[in-house]
């Protein structure tokens, strides 16, 4: 369907000058990330240059999460700060305006209005393509929301991605987006409120984003959707695609030698997939897999739909695929009705699988998700200490994964400088990073360099054939 409004606005925005400029600060996950390039690509032809700092930014955009309260909370003590930058500005006469995006926005619009009634523009994540529209008329003095899910694609209006946006400044590894929304309601989870039913792009879309970030210098793509082996697109042939095809055909791409996949589900873990993980030396042996609980009770409760024997038969299909495979995942600790028991279960689960990494979270109760009204939530006291008890276990995890390194010659994709003068920082096919000390111009190489010693975050080690690097 066409949207003639986004349609003129785009055509207006082009008369703009180009003289203005835009931060964007990114809170959350990795498509909220990816999003921040996109809505800077949106507004590139409306005349604004991105800016590092907020103090010469005309226009601020916080690109918020809801995943979390503390998330929230944070957003709200950035909005204090940068009332009093609006203030100061309009007393010297000229004007910052302030849009809050992403999930925040979309799930508190009203309330975000009310809190800080400042705000020039509130918009969801499915409307950044209307941005040049919705800043002219915010110019025009207009306080404008739009959180209402729109019917077009926005992926159909947003300005291509070639430019290499992404983790590192030099955009050698590059983030994808192919999926968005969740249809699957885990009960502590507002993604499916804030971000929508999911839907999937087509495959020639994703292909030739892909072909374009590899010409611009990628080397290591990263797919992101928030339940991306969900993925299923449209294929040139006419067939619906999953997530293996299409895999198979970011492989064919001459100079992309890294896919990374994330956030994915237990329960799409199809056996296509894990074959791709076997036949692709590009995909990469490091997979995210939330599990969030190890006990059957709570998987139940949160509406997880798999068990902690299906997660561990997972696992097993994984390695028997691909052996060096290293496993992540989420946990929540604390969620309505966990017992002493339970608890012990998820402990017992990570002690079974042996994670190379993963994170953790005390439950937090968001509102209009099933888990706010669920009787019997857990004190803050025995959270915090559960958090400490899983912590320490996954600490030592993994380390115990990066010291299982030390000796072994690893290739390292060198993504950029390091911290101090004379090194380079890289990443392993574990996603481990590393930091070593070696010439500027392996940096976009990928390199084997054998491991001498490991750290509780990261690696170091020696070049085994450094002159190589052209
Ligand atoms: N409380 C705590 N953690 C949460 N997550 C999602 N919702 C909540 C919540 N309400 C965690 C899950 C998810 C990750 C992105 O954030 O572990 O996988
Ligand atoms: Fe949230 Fe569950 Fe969907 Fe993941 S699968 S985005 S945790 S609802």
């Amino acid at each position: 369907m066409h949207d003639l409004t986004t349609q003129d606005s785009r055509r207006t925005s082009f008369s703009i000058p180009n003289s203005r400029h835009l931060h964007v600060v990114t809170y959350g996950c990795q498509m909220n990330a990816y999003d921040s390039d996109r809505m800077a690509d949106a507004l590139a032809p409306a005349g604004f240059a991105v800016t590092e700092t907020a103090e010469a930014a005309d226009l601020i955009i916080l690109n918020t999460c809801h995943i979390r309260e503390h998330a929230t909370e944070k957003l709200y003590s950035e909005l204090g700060r940068l009332r009093v930058l609006q203030q100061a500005r309009a007393e010297q006469g000229g004007r910052l305006l302030i849009a809050v995006a992403g999930c925040v926005a979309q799930a508190a619009g009203e309330a975000l209005r009310a809190r800080a009634p400042y705000v020039d523009i509130v918009l969801g994540p499915q409307t950044y393509h209307r941005l040049p529209d919705m800043v002219a008329r915010a110019e025009a003095g207009e306080k404008v929301t739009q959180t209402e899910f729109p019917p077009e694609d926005k992926f159909d209006f947003l300005p291509e991605a070639t430019r290499p946006q992404s983790i590192n400044a030099r955009g050698i590894t590059a983030f994808l987006s192919i999926q968005e929304g969740c249809d699957k309601f885990c009960s502590f989870c507002v993604v499916p409120y804030t971000r929508g039913a999911e839907s999937s792009r087509p495959a020639e879309a994703i292909l030739a984003e892909a072909r374009g970030l590899v010409a611009n210098g990628a080397r290591e793509i990263t797919l992101l959707g928030q339940n991306v082996n969900a993925w299923h697109g449209l294929g040139a042939d006419g067939a619906v695609w999953g997530l293996a095809r299409l895999a198979y055909a970011l492989a064919g791409i001459e100079g992309l030698h890294r896919i990374r996949y994330t956030t994915s589900h237990p329960r799409d873990m199809g056996d296509d997939l894990i074959a791709a993980h076997r036949d692709l030396p590009q995909l990469m042996p490091f997979l995210h897999l939330p599990v969030q609980s190890g006990s059957d009770r709570i998987l139940a409760a949160m509406n997880r739909k798999h068990s902690a024997e299906h997660y561990l038969r997972l696992i097993e299909r994984l390695r028997a695929a691909r052996p060096d495979i290293a496993l992540s995942s989420d946990f929540i600790v604390g969620h309505p009705g966990e017992s002493e028991a339970d608890f012990e279960a998820t402990l017992e689960l990570i002690r079974a699988v042996g994670f190379a990494q993963a994170y953790s979270f005390k439950y937090s109760s968001r509102p209009g998700t099933r888990a706010a009204d669920l009787p019997d939530q857990i004190a803050e006291e025995v959270k915090v200490e559960r958090l400490a008890r899983l912590q320490d276990l996954l600490r030592d995890q993994q380390f115990a994964f990066n010291r299982s390194m030390t000796g072994r010659v690893l290739d390292i994709l060198f993504t950029g400088p390091g911290r101090q003068g004379g090194q380079l920082s890289g990443r392993t096919p574990y996603l481990q990073p590393i930091h070593l000390n070696g010439p500027a111009n392996c940096i976009g190489s990928i390199m084997p360099v054998r491991i001498t010693e490991a750290f509780a975050n990261s690696l170091t080690g020696t070049f085994e054939k450094e002159r190589a690097c052209a």
